[in-house]
């Protein structure tokens, strides 16, 4: 993760780096810092913990320059201190990296050999090393920064400043995203199109292998070999994702809010793609393909699983789901013949990005469930099915989870119709429920939130929760769990129902709320049997149902939120807005740092 930003300016740039740089917090948020080439001297200033104590130290040590490079860290190798904040300064030379270098170790131990002094923990002191070194050796700027690139090994994004010539930068990408912004008479470059989006909306992304030279005037480009080459320059749509919390606290609570408007959105967009027109599912056969697989990380991936139920059920095809990390690694026998989906809120998280690649060199047709438009995954795809959510920019997913499961829904029916697995009435019987997703939704966040207040107040208490769901509500039953841990630090688990009495029934007593999911559906029944066995242990359960559900449930509960009664192809979207609201407003109760929680990042660009 991290971000990167870049200026060769014709005025003063720290401020407009420490600005762009804000856009580029939900990197990570560790520790940043400055550099920028004054009176003829690399000069930075850095500092710990978020980019307010940056800000902090510039006020009271300016920091004056044309040209500058600037980072915020997601630690990988070395403590989130000042001393490894980037950039990182050696013989002239100051880089900011975003990735890990995989074979730092062996390199430090050579330039180590050679002379060189470490001041830090980092990968990334490697290549600030061996750039200086092949300068010392006599190679020109570009030269040496081509020489450091063949040393290294693993994924980045890199930007280096030169003492002895404060009117460039020299970029490289090889997995993380880098952009480079074309302004009048200042050039800028950085790790995602937003935080430029003050300063121009005209773009060039590098591709892998690229490195490149920057100057006011333009960018000069070079593949991996070294050679020349020409990159599309176009017109980002990122300035529309500039966003702000309105009368919200937080972004997350906004991002909650924002969900009746943001499903509507992807309803109206896929209503084409579920009738079926011709020009609603460009290049993805669902009729001929034997089966499907699908493959994303953390909450992206739980929208995955509950698709899975829908593909499997109504449109009788398979599906193999994995997480990314996993995926790219098993080895999988898949057929050309298939298709697979990957779906990512980001478009840039490492994993899925690898195990996109891989499928796609397998020969399977590619289809990415995306947010962000001009992301490396969308690019990648064959066909893109946007997400809509608009800008979600609390760490922990919540619209764009909901809108994740908009799409999946909306795909499998147009894939069951396709495939001819369920009738024209049908069909029209689940757009009907999906239509009516965004008032009920509307409905439920009216509603609900005096009772989820007082119960997170008390589940702000304890130290362990388990969720328990059957059917789509086993994955909602995860996500729970993982929305809670990531925000309010309460250590949570999500389990099938059904799989309590193997083994984690063993934890059951009054000091471990749990929390049943459990709308009035098919499986209402069994998972009432399991809630019954969780009482029967002295187990507190707080019950998450309908209002049939409630009604036909006689057990005493620590608490019952009760919801409409909904269609069950809408249920995992209706139920997700307790689930989310409940992490919400314990995190809140806790005092954590609800939209930038500790040790996360809203971009994962590292395996
Ligand atoms: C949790 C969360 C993460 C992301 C995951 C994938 O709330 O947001 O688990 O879902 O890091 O990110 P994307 O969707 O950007 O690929």
């Amino acid at each position: 993760m991290c971000g990167i930003v870049g200026i060769v300016g014709q005025q003063p740039v720290s401020e407009r780096l420490v600005d762009a740089l804000k856009r580029l917090e939900y990197r990570g948020y560790d520790s940043a810092g400055v550099a920028t080439i004054t009176g003829g001297a690399l000069q930075r200033r850095r500092a710990e913990g978020k980019l307010v104590n940056l800000e902090t130290r510039l006020k009271a040590e300016p920091l004056n320059g044309s040209i500058g490079i600037a980072h915020t860290r997601w630690a990988t190798h070395g403590a989130p201190t000042e001393g490894n904040a980037h950039p990182h300064f050696t013989g002239g030379v100051a880089v900011v990296h975003n990735g890990i270098i995989e074979n730092f170790a062996e390199l430090k131990e050579e330039l180590t050999a050679a002379g060189a002094e470490f001041q830090t923990d980092t990968d990334t002191e490697v290549v600030a090393h061996l750039v200086a070194r092949h300068r010392q050796e006599g190679m020109g700027r570009g030269e040496a920064m081509h020489a450091m690139l063949k040393r290294i090994k693993g994924a980045y994004a890199l930007a280096i400043l030169f003492e002895d010539d404060p009117s460039i930068i020299i970029a490289a990408r090889n997995g993380p995203p880098l952009a480079i912004g074309h302004g009048d008479g200042e050039m800028f470059l950085a790790s995602d199109a937003i935080a430029l989006a003050p300063f121009t909306n005209e773009v060039t992304y590098l591709i892998d292998g690229d490195w490149a030279v920057i100057g006011k005037g333009g960018a000069d480009i070079f593949d991996f070999d070294g050679y020349p080459v020409e990159r599309p320059r176009q017109t980002s749509m990122a300035a529309a994702y500039l966003a702000n919390k309105g009368k919200h606290r937080h972004f997350m609570e906004k991002e909650i809010y924002e969900q009746p408007e943001a499903i509507g959105h992807v309803l109206a967009h896929y209503v084409s793609l579920i009738e079926n027109r011709a020009d609603a599912v460009p290049i993805f056969d669902f009729a001929s393909i034997p089966s499907l697989t699908i493959s994303a990380c953390g909450t992206a991936y739980l929208a995955g699983l509950i698709g899975k139920y829908w593909f499997e059920r109504y449109a009788r095809l398979t599906v193999e789901i994995d997480v990314a990390s996993e995926f790219r690694y098993r080895e999988i026998p898949l057929s050309p013949q298939s298709a697979a989906l990957f779906i990512s809120q980001s478009g840039e998280t490492a994993d899925t990005l690898a195990s996109l690649r891989y499928c796609k060199k397998l020969g399977l047709k590619i289809g990415a469930i995306v947010n962000a438009a001009e992301s490396s995954i969308a690019r990648e795809a064959d066909a893109v099915f946007p997400i809509l959510a608009g800008p979600e920019i609390g760490v922990a997913s919540t619209k764009a989870f909901t809108c994740q499961l908009a799409v999946l829904a909306a795909l499998a029916i147009s894939a069951a119709r396709t495939r001819g697995t369920i009738t024209e009435n049908e069909v029209q019987a689940l757009v009907r429920s999906l239509a009516e997703m965004p008032r009920i939704m509307g409905q439920v966040l009216n509603s609900i939130q005096p009772k989820i207040e007082l119960l997170a107040r008390e589940l702000s208490k304890y130290h362990d929760v388990l969720y328990l769901g059957r059917g789509t509500s086993f994955p909602l039953a995860m996500e729970g769990a993982l929305k809670l841990k990531e925000i309010s630090y309460i250590h949570a688990e999500g389990y099938a129902a059904g799989e309590l009495k193997h083994g984690p029934i063993a934890l059951i007593d009054k000091n471990m709320p749990v929390i049943v999911i459990a709308p009035f559906d098919r499986f209402f029944n069994k998972t009432v049997s399991n809630m019954e066995e969780v009482a029967a242990r002295g187990g507190r359960v707080i019950l998450v149902t309908d209002e049939k559900g409630a009604t036909a449930s006689r057990l005493d509960t620590m608490h019952t939120i009760v919801l409409p009664a909904v269609d069950e192809i809408i249920a995992p979207m209706i139920f997700s807005l307790p689930i989310q609201l409940l992490a919400y407003h314990t995190a809140v109760f806790m005092g954590t740092d609800v939209d930038q929680p500790r040790n996360l990042a809203k971009s994962v660009t590292v395996e």
